[in-house]
């Protein structure tokens, strides 16, 4: 590494958990492919976004905002929060307003974690809430999956009197499963008073009738819960980066020290309003995701490709390849998630698309099979 004319050395200074760290991986996107492997025309079906695009009324916000960007947004989000409490049955005091869902974690590693603390979570997981921990010098306990399930039983056992954070994930990225209520209320009740359980439901609005049960109903009685929702998935608004957090007024107060002023911009902040309301693009992301699921798992039997069902926009594959499935993808142009870089060597993760999206993925397998790629 170049320390420059001055010999300066950054690494010198730096936190050792931080040199450790690890740097975040994105799914590529269709220009990455372009570039790295000069493949152009991809479709991507990698970073579980919404494929019928942003809520129409989200954009009609943001058009009549654009004039007022040179005034810093409501620090406080207090429309937002007061329209996500409304919709839930809460209060203001419980919803903390983040950039991107992934802000809240890192808020609550902020505040809540040093150096000889620890969190649990399951192994694999989404990867943000054992990046925030690791920041701030915490140990991270990993729990295994059981049959592509987290084991909610194993992970209270796991909770030590360090433990500051159990972290569940419902439904369950990169598989898809969700947690049931009976789990979950024991391992409330078996960390009530010692730590604090943060259930991230970022796909919650996917999930099907029969699996779906109501986490907020336990906000009242259990001030150690929080849950964590986000407009970039079913509300299609990835790119503006809105999350939230749902908890007690106490914890949210003590969030709320460490977040950024102004840490949710004025476009953001309209444009989440807007799609709140939006009941109409929620039902038809809702519709195209689940026609566009079963379509994916009638090809995926049709070629004896072994799959978990999913709760969630995205489909978790087993490589029936032993590896080549997500270069094979690529090379059809379809961007998948390599399950390697998500902690499940041997599969790959599969954003649902639209009709077209998921008509060039079946192309695709269908190629690769023909060819004898497995
Ligand atoms: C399980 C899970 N939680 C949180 C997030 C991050 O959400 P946000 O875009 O609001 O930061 C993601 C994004 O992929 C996710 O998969």
């Amino acid at each position: 590494m170049s320390t420059g004319t001055t010999g300066f050395d950054p690494r010198k200074l730096a936190r050792a958990e931080v040199l450790d760290l690890p740097v975040y991986s994105p799914g590529k996107s269709p220009e990455d492919v372009a570039r790295e492997y000069g493949i152009r025309g991809c479709v991507k079906m990698a970073s579980n976004e919404n494929p019928l695009g942003p809520s129409p009324l989200a954009m009609e916000a943001l058009a009549r905002v654009l004039d007022s960007v040179h005034l810093y947004p409501d620090t406080a989000c207090l429309r937002l929060r007061e329209a996500i409490a409304d919709k839930l049955g809460l209060g203001p005091e419980n919803v903390l307003v983040g950039h991107g869902a992934d802000e809240i974690f890192d808020l609550l590693a902020y505040a809540f974690l040093e150096p000889g603390d620890q969190v649990v979570v399951a192994s694999p997981t989404f990867s943000s809430y054992e990046l925030a921990a690791m920041t701030m010098g915490a140990e991270v306990i990993r729990v295994p999956l059981r049959d592509y399930r987290q084991d909610v039983e194993a992970m209270a056992k796991a909770v030590g009197p360090r433990c500051k954070v159990v972290f569940l994930c419902s439904p369950h990225n990169p598989t898809g499963t969700v947690v049931g209520e009976g789990e979950f209320t024991s391992l409330l009740a078996d960390t009530a008073g010692k730590c604090l359980v943060v259930l991230d439901e970022a796909y919650v609005e996917y999930v099907e009738e029969s699996e779906s049960w109501d986490s907020l109903g336990y906000l009242r009685e259990n001030p150690h819960l929080l849950v964590t929702r986000t407009f970039s998935k079913i509300y299609g608004l990835a790119g503006l980066r809105v999350g939230y957090a749902l908890c007690s007024p106490g914890v949210r107060e003590i969030l709320e020290k460490v977040k950024l002023p102004f840490n949710v911009n004025r476009l953001a902040q309209e444009a989440a309003l807007a799609a709140l309301e939006d009941a109409e693009h929620v039902k038809r992301s809702r519709e195209m995701n689940s026609r566009g699921k079963r379509k994916i798992y009638r090809v995926l039997e049709e070629l004896g490709i072994p799959y978990v069902p999913s709760q969630a926009n995205f489909v978790l594959v087993k490589d029936p390849g032993g590896g080549s499935l997500f270069e094979g993808l690529l090379q059809h142009g379809v961007i998948v998630r390599d399950g390697a870089a998500l902690g499940l060597p041997g599969h790959v993760r599969i954003t649902v698309g639209d009709d077209e999206m998921n008509a060039r993925l079946e192309e695709a397998l269908k190629k690769l099979s023909s060819k004898g790629s497995w």
